[in-house]
């Protein structure tokens, strides 16, 4: 385990060996105006009322003290010392009697009962026609919140071996300490939204000085799965639509090779971009999320289902 900043987010790549630093941005965002150092407080703000309503005002305040807080309350857009919440969860621990696991999968698990306070949990009933295309949806929804949040470093979620009975989750953060929150808040969301019961395993633990990367394994009825299977065969025939037409459609649409270079580009990234095509997608773009090594290999594996966001970098 390597004690470098984003050591994790952006590793060497194993085919080249190589560092692709290059397309991980997310190590410049948190080096930026120490934005690492501090985090909103919608989250804790959400654990502080999980514990007054489950433990009592009193226990409450015994375990702000005990944690050392100063705060006696937070708001949702105020940014907080980063370990708040690592340090509320050891209090708890130690005054409740219960296991840090357990404590954070209860905050993980509550969130989601709280933000419909704030009518968030609209955003989340409309982020997935299944569980598995909520999960892909994640990136774009802590995206989204970017317009309130503005500041937000936020996690980084996407799904590989898909199958009938569940998936695998990747779960990659600039923090440590919040696993069993995610498996809190998915066994959550799961029961509400999609009145599934989701069985959750760690298959890979992985933490450097600054960050995580989490694979977790998702045992669920995987309908979406089973939905992309069954339209495959009528898809292929259905949808068929000549390459210009498709090319006109789309503006901003970019088609490339496996050694990445750009064969063709839409109207819009023309305009942006002169002499798009004579570049390699590598030298123009930089993947933001989901966060991994941008490659065709990595592309065709991982990312056949997820939105990628990729900005320019081209000047
Ligand atoms: C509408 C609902 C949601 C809102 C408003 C929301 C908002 C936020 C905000 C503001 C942060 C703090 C980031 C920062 O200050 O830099 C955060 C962090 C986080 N969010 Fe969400 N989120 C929502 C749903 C979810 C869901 C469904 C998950 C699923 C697991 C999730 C997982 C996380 C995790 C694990 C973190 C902790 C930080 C980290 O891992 O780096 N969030 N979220």
């Amino acid at each position: 385990m390597s004690d470098e900043i984003g050591s994790t987010l952006c590793p060497v790549s194993e085919e080249t060996g190589e560092d692709d630093t290059k397309i991980c941005p997310i190590k410049e965002e948190i080096d930026k105006d120490g934005r690492k150092d501090k985090m909103y407080g919608i989250i804790i703000q959400a654990i502080v009322i999980y514990l007054q309503e489950t433990y009592g005002e009193e226990t409450w305040e015994a375990i702000r003290q005990r944690a050392g807080i100063e705060e006696h309350s937070f708001s949702l857009h105020e940014r907080y010392k980063e370990d708040t919440i690592v340090r509320i969860c050891d209090a708890a621990s130690r005054l409740i009697g219960v296991d840090r696991s357990t404590i954070m999968n209860s905050f993980g698990d509550s969130f989601v009962a709280y933000v419909s306070k704030y009518n968030y949990d609209r955003i989340l009933k409309v982020l997935g026609r299944n569980l598995r295309d909520f999960l892909n949806g994640l990136d774009n929804l802590h995206e989204y919140l970017r317009f309130s949040y503005q500041n937000i470093v936020p996690p980084s979620f996407f799904c590989e071996n898909e199958h009938k009975m569940g998936l695998h989750l990747h779960y990659r953060s600039s923090r440590k300490g919040f696993v069993h929150y995610v498996i809190g808040q998915i066994k959550a969301v799961g029961k509400t939204f999609y009145d599934t019961d989701i069985d959750v395993k760690i298959i890979k633990h992985e933490e450097s000085a600054d960050s995580s990367h989490v694979i977790f394994d998702l045992r669920f009825q995987n309908e979406g799965f089973d939905t992309q299977v069954n339209n495959k065969i009528d898809d292929k025939d259905q949808f068929k639509v000549p390459a210009y037409f498709f090319r006109n459609l789309f503006p901003f649409h970019i088609q490339f090779k496996k050694n990445m270079d750009i064969v063709s580009a839409g109207s819009g990234l023309r305009a942006i971009i002169p002499n798009i095509t004579s570049k390699n997608l590598l030298d123009v773009f930089i993947l933001r999320k989901p966060v991994f090594q941008f490659n065709w290999k990595n592309k065709t594996r991982k990312a056949k289902k997820i939105m990628n966001s990729a900005v320019p970098i081209y000047t």
